[in-house]
Order: C-alpha cells, then sequence, then structure tokens
C-alpha cells in the first residue's frame, strides 16, 4: 500500500510518517519546499513537489497511491492563504481523489469545529468534514485537541510576540495560565544565568 501524505514536515505530520515507515508502508510526501522536507528523504520518504496553494500541482502527486493522509494546514503566520489551503486547497484534493479512485482519505480535523463557526479555521474544517462525508470517497476523520508539542512554537512565541495564532475560549484559560508559569521560569532562570556569568569574569 502507498501512501500520500500531507503535512509531512508538520509536528502531526512527520510522527505519521515515521509510523508508517516503521510499519513498512511505502510513503510519498507532498512538499513546498524539498529543502525543509530534506529530513522526510533522509527517512525514505519519496518527495514531490505539491502546494495546496496551486491546485494543478495535485493531481500528479497522486499517481500510483491507495490511500492519502492529509495532516496539513496552513501555517499561522501564512493567514492570507488560509482558505486558499483549507478550503479552495482541500476541496480539490478531495475532487482529485476521487478522479484518482483513491481507497481512503484521512483527514485531520478539529474537535467540535463545528461549534466554533467565529473561528475561520474552525469554520473550514466543518465544511471540509461536510465535503467529505458527501463526497463518497472512503474516509475517516480524526477530530483532534491541540497538540502541546507545540506549546511554546505554536501559543507561547506567537503570544509573546503578538502574532496571529488559533484557540478556542476554554483553551485560552489554560494556556495563559501554562504561559505564566514559562514566563517566570524564564525569568527566574535569566536572573541565574546573568548572575553566574557576572561571578564567571
Ligand atoms: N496543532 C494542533 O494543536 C492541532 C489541533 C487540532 C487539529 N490540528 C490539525 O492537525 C493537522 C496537523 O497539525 P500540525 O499542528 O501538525 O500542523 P503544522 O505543524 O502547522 O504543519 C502544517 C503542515 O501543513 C503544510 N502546509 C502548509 N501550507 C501548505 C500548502 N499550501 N500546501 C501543502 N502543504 C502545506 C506545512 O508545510 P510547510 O512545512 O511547507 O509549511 C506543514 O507540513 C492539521 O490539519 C491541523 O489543523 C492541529
Amino acid at each position: 500500500m502507498s501512501l500520500l501524505i500531507l503535512g509531512g514536515t508538520g509536528t502531526l505530520g512527520r510522527q505519521i510518517v515515521l509510523q508508517a515507515l516503521t510499519k513498512g508502508y511505502k510513503v510519498r510526501c507532498l512538499v513546498r519546499n524539498f529543502r525543509k522536507a530534506s529530513f522526510l528523504k533522509e527517512w525514505g520518504v519519496e518527495l514531490v513537489y505539491g502546494d495546496l496553494a496551486k491546485p494543478e500541482t495535485i493531481p500528479p502527486c497522486l499517481k500510483g497511491i491507495t490511500a492519502i493522509i492529509d495532516a496539513s494546514t496552513s501555517r499561522p503566520d501564512e493567514l492570507d492563504s488560509l482558505k486558499k489551503v483549507d478550503w479552495d486547497g482541500k476541496l480539490y484534493l478531495i475532487q482529485a481523489a476521487k478522479a484518482a479512485k483513491i481507497k481512503r482519505f484521512i483527514f485531520f480535523s478539529a474537535q467540535n469545529a463545528e461549534q466554533f463557526d467565529n473561528i475561520p479555521l474552525m469554520k473550514l474544517k466543518s465544511g471540509i468534514e461536510k465535503k467529505l462525508k458527501e463526497s463518497q470517497l472512503p474516509y475517516t476523520i480524526f477530530r483532534l485537541t491541540g497538540f502541546y508539542q507545540g506549546l511554546i512554537e505554536q501559543y507561547a512565541i506567537p503570544i509573546l510576540e503578538n502574532l496571529p495564532f488559533w484557540v478556542t475560549n476554554e483553551i485560552l484559560i489554560f494556556h495563559t495560565w501554562i504561559l505564566k508559569i514559562l514566563r517566570n521560569f524564564v525569568y527566574v532562570h535569566y536572573k541565574f544565568l546573568k548572575q553566574l556569568i557576572k561571578h564567571s569574569f
């Protein structure tokens, strides 16, 4: 069985790639940047160029593929392309998957996405879930909560630097609490390091 994985350079995607390779699957990854994805090639993955924002790049990536695992999403620092990637691109991917007679389409959505219509990414996730269900493709949808691997990169840095990030209200309260702890931790260690440097010279 040959898998096409989208989002292989991402937090979840790279773990899926590792698991798939360990289990002996033939893995191809659709990537936007070969240099950034070079670690996947070293693991034994076939890299193909593709970009969800450029639909014409998608069909050639599907040749000889049995199942698609789509763990991609637009990066928070590329919010301008949110609709292009998480809506237009995914709709096109579903169409292309049908045309290529893909045997299973695995999609990663977010928990209770339909309850957060006010959050653009959640609205798109919920919409894609519907389109996938209507597509007549065999599908699996995972509805995930937030990943703690991304605590620093996805939440702490954007919050500290006033950059955009995705969050629902309940999680925000929890993350703000964790961030306070992190901030104190960094501050205490920063003071300690400063003292250490002062006394070393
Ligand atoms: N992180 C969470 O807490 C969380 C929570 C719920 C659901 N999810 C869902 O779980 C999945 C994986 O999330 P993640 O946090 O692992 O994502 P991530 O680390 O942000 O990675 C996003 C991936 O999508 C790729 N991508 C972005 N724009 C693309 C485009 N135009 N064409 C093709 N690929 C593109 C990125 O490639 P580049 O390396 O080239 O940028 C990267 O590999 C996503 O569907 C996400 O919505 C995540």
